[in-house]
């Protein structure tokens, strides 16, 4: 009967957390999956999340009852909030016009976007960065949309490729869908600065394309949760009387709750009257999807993060977080770059310092990635992104060593 089901490859990024898994080398790297570690390589509960945790367990009503279809409520104004904090809901009067919808972190707000945008506007296509994410063209086409890509890293001088971006906004029929990385591109770890994010948004403005922001960073490029949503911001202020846009958060990086899938799928409909009018009915439709998908929304982490987030000792305690994971993700990347530069490693290595949020794309090719694993036990992604987050104090300079001998090679 299933003769010709083809196999499927493994993961590429969770396979290589597999392969470091079974290397039974005493000195190895993993600089895999874009999961933060400790400065002793483990992966870290937030102190916010413990004391979250504890509060929520002390409190009598705790249970584990069902979530309504739409998530729990606490949690996805919290969300929305952290998003678009709430001056910036009443200056764009979002309130009458912004769906928020829990979701199973970020990876489920994108498939339900997309399966709102396959059920609603079929065949508007998808505009991805090149490079992105490995996972969103298959979230994307899973539900039958076509997706393309518009330039970004131009990977000769480890910049952004701006003009083709803007040309290929320019190119795309009107009212397509561009999904756009909210902060810390992944995999590049290069965003655009303001003055590109405005000019971006006014291309987009102009064409009356779709944003969908992809933000899984938030908190992890500058440390601050206002500053990384700069062009989420801009892009609702801007294309406020123009087109829906779409925002999936994830939760899973800046509450380090990975596990837990906690997320959220917003939806900002145009500030128009028609548009006010379908809200209800808009909102009705992500509670069909969910129902026959998941039924209800996985509740711990979001009354986790709830907790954090309506309790002002523990906001102030998860924005400490962020900054500790940031900086000191930061003080590898600097780390590493001088190591790099003590070891007359050939070639420029600034970009890792310039580049943000978890990941650095490294620039190393495929054979070289290749050999650091065969030869050094280092791992990163085949395209060169290495997750900063797993270096530490006793093995960044193990690392350049490596790098240093791979490029040589
Ligand atoms: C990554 O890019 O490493 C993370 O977003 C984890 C994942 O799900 O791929």
């Amino acid at each position: 009967l299933f003769n010709n089901v083809e196999a499927f490859p493994p993961d590429a990024l969770f396979n290589i957390g597999q392969r470091y898994q079974k290397d039974s080398r005493d000195k190895k790297v993993d600089l895999g999956i874009g999961a933060y570690r400790d400065d002793n390589g483990k992966p870290w509960v937030l102190p916010s999340v413990k004391l979250s945790e504890t509060k929520l367990h002390n409190d009598p009503s705790f249970n584990h009852e069902y979530m309504p279809i739409l998530g729990f409520k606490k949690f996805t104004t919290g969300a929305g909030k952290v998003m678009f904090d709430t001056k910036f809901i009443e200056k764009e009067s979002l309130s009458n016009r912004l769906i928020s919808v829990q979701s199973v972190s970020g990876t489920g707000a994108l498939h339900l976007a997309a399966k709102f945008l396959s059920t609603f506007l079929p065949g508007r296509k998808i505009y991805l960065s090149d490079p992105t994410w490995a996972n969103h063209k298959a979230i994307f086409e899973g539900v039958n949309l076509i997706t393309s890509t518009y330039p970004y890293w131009d990977p000769e001088t480890k910049s952004l490729r701006f003009e083709s971006f803007i040309q290929a906004i320019k190119d795309a029929k009107e009212g397509s869908v561009f999904v756009l990385h909210a902060c810390a591109h992944n995999p590049t770890g290069l965003d655009p600065s303001k003055g590109q994010w405005k000019e971006i948004i006014n291309e987009i403005k102009l064409k009356n394309h779709i944003v969908l922001f992809d933000s899984a960073y938030q908190g992890f490029a500058s440390g601050s949760l206002v500053n990384d949503a700069f062009a989420v911001r801009l892009g609702v202020q801007e294309l406020r009387n123009v087109a829906p846009v779409f925002v999936c958060q994830s939760f899973a990086k800046n509450v380090g709750m990975y596990g837990e899938r906690v997320g959220c799928c917003h939806l900002v409909l145009p500030d128009t009257e028609s548009n006010i009018k379908a809200r209800d009915s808009v909102e009705s439709q992500f509670a069909k999807i969910i129902r026959t998908e998941i039924s209800t929304s996985p509740c711990y982490g979001a009354k986790i993060v709830a907790t954090i987030l309506e309790d002002p000792k523990l906001t102030a305690q998860w924005h400490e977080d962020m900054v500790t994971m940031s900086s000191r993700i930061s003080l590898m990347r600097h780390k590493l770059r001088d190591f790099l530069v003590e070891l007359k490693t050939p070639g420029n290595w600034d970009h890792i310092v310039e580049q943000c949020g978890m990941f650095s794309f490294t620039g190393l090719t495929p054979e070289m990635v290749e050999r650091l694993e065969i030869n050094h036990a280092v791992y990163m992604a085949k395209n060169g992104r290495a997750s900063i987050a797993g270096l530490n104090e006793h093995n960044v300079r193990y690392t350049a060593e490596a790098i240093d001998e791979v490029v040589r090679h």
